[in-house]
């Protein structure tokens, strides 16, 4: 097992650790580090070409896990939950993510799953939701959060983003990519959201 897949581990852990935060401090806290691994095999995606910007964006405490993640972006089994016919070519084009640790990941934990999703710019990701909790911390600012029945709202990185079991949630990014960290917990963590929106939420 190469040596990235620990330092990218050991590095997710680390940034949880750096942000002022009840909800992170408890995520750090619940998931049991000493984890298996997993062989996978590489899976780049397209969207990675925007890891090297995403990398530029992110602010000095999240740079080296975000450079990690830039670096080494072909060593790792990305995936997509959504096909060309859900949202559309753009989005798939612009869409991927890496699940680090859970049930399907480069380390196996059969109650947490956790990694890193990225979006390229001009993208929609409407609203969708889930049984599992979520947190999310964007790396990148810039993209328009959305959670519930509220508005959007331009999230900061380092903001920690919690949606609770089956609150409907949708991100839409501007003229930079995405780069954010995920935590799964309390639900299937391989379920496909159920999506409620429409890519036409970008227009509005
Ligand atoms: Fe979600």
């Amino acid at each position: 097992m190469g040596a990235i897949f620990s330092e990218l581990l050991d590095g997710l852990r680390a940034y949880l650790g750096t942000l002022d935060s009840a909800v992170a401090r408890d995520a750090v806290r619940r998931i049991d580090w000493d984890m298996p691994d997993r062989p996978l095999e590489p899976r780049p995606l397209a969207c990675l070409r925007h890891l090297a910007r995403a990398a530029e964006l992110a602010p000095p405490v999240a740079k080296p896990l975000a450079r990690l993640l830039a670096s080494h972006r072909d060593e790792f089994h990305w995936g997509q939950t959504y096909a060309e016919a859900d949202f559309g070519r753009h989005f798939i084009d612009n869409y991927g993510w890496l699940e680090l640790f859970g049930t399907r990941g480069h380390f196996a934990n059969e109650a947490v799953a956790g990694g890193f999703l990225v979006l390229g710019p001009g993208v929609v990701y409407p609203d969708h939701h889930h049984v599992a909790e979520e947190i999310y911390v964007p790396l990148t600012g810039g993209t328009e959060w959305r959670m519930g029945e509220g508005g959007f709202h331009v999230r900061a990185a380092g903001e920690v983003i919690r949606h609770a079991s089956n609150v409907n949630h949708a991100m839409r990014t501007g003229c930079e990519p995405l780069l954010a960290l995920y935590v799964w917990r309390g639900g299937p963590l391989a379920q496909k959201s159920t999506v409620t929106g429409t890519v036409a939420q970008g227009e509005a």
